[in-house]
């Protein structure tokens, strides 16, 4: 057992959101050993001032490559609602000013309250950075924002969204379930082909 965690190939999921983490390690399973923040000594918050997820995605890997020298990756990811011109997109996590989920859920169905569009897209950009190289990974599942903030908490905007085709919202979902189908997991997938041909790692 021991052996086999010597020839894994290792790599820092550039996070510290647990929600994140629980997800990532869900769908990577054995296939990598993923090294926390903690794991490679960064307690510093990482930076993200870009315009898009894009360009925050591709800050945070960089930042933790340049300074920490090994291999990583970093997850931005944000909500898009088509009747609200894409926000919050690369807002999402602050978008009613604080980091409070149920604050931006109640200020998201307020902005749609007249809507009859509730169209939306979760979308993530995964950026990994290692010696030489840089690549970034999309996913997008499309859905639609429900009326009401239900009791039942989530993960950011999980509670009030619900993909396309399905009935329950992704905060009803198991971390099973969610996997199956979300944006996170569509980006991450992308990046494990892309690892499994790089046998310089
Ligand atoms: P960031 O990618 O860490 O900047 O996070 C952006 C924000 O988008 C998070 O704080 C959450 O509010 C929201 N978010 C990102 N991914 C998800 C998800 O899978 N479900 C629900 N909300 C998410």
């Amino acid at each position: 057992m021991q052996l086999y965690f010597i020839f894994m190939k290792k790599i820092c999921f550039a996070t510290n959101n647990e929600h994140k983490i629980q997800e990532v390690k869900n769908i990577i399973g054995n296939a990598f050993q993923i090294l926390s923040l903690k794991d490679v000594g960064c307690s510093e918050d990482l930076p993200e001032t870009g315009n898009t997820l894009e360009q925050n995605s591709a800050q945070k890997a960089n930042y933790i490559f340049k300074n920490y020298h090994i291999a990583c990756f970093a997850d931005d990811s944000g909500l898009e609602i088509e009747s609200l011109n894409n926000k919050p997109g690369v807002d999402s996590a602050h978008y009613a000013g604080t980091r409070n989920a149920t604050d931006n859920n109640n200020k998201v169905l307020a902005e749609l309250a007249d809507k009859t569009n509730r169209n939306a897209v979760f979308k993530t950009v995964i950026t990994f950075v290692s010696l030489n190289s840089e690549s970034q990974f999309t996913g997008i599942v499309k859905g639609e924002i429900i009326n009401q903030l239900p009791e039942k908490e989530g993960f950011g905007y999980d509670p009030i969204f619900i993909p396309l085709g399905e009935s329950k919202t992704f905060a009803e979902m198991s971390i099973v379930e969610k996997n199956k189908i979300s944006h996170r997991s569509i980006a991450i997938n992308k990046l494990i082909e892309y690892l499994n041909l790089r046998e310089d790692l």
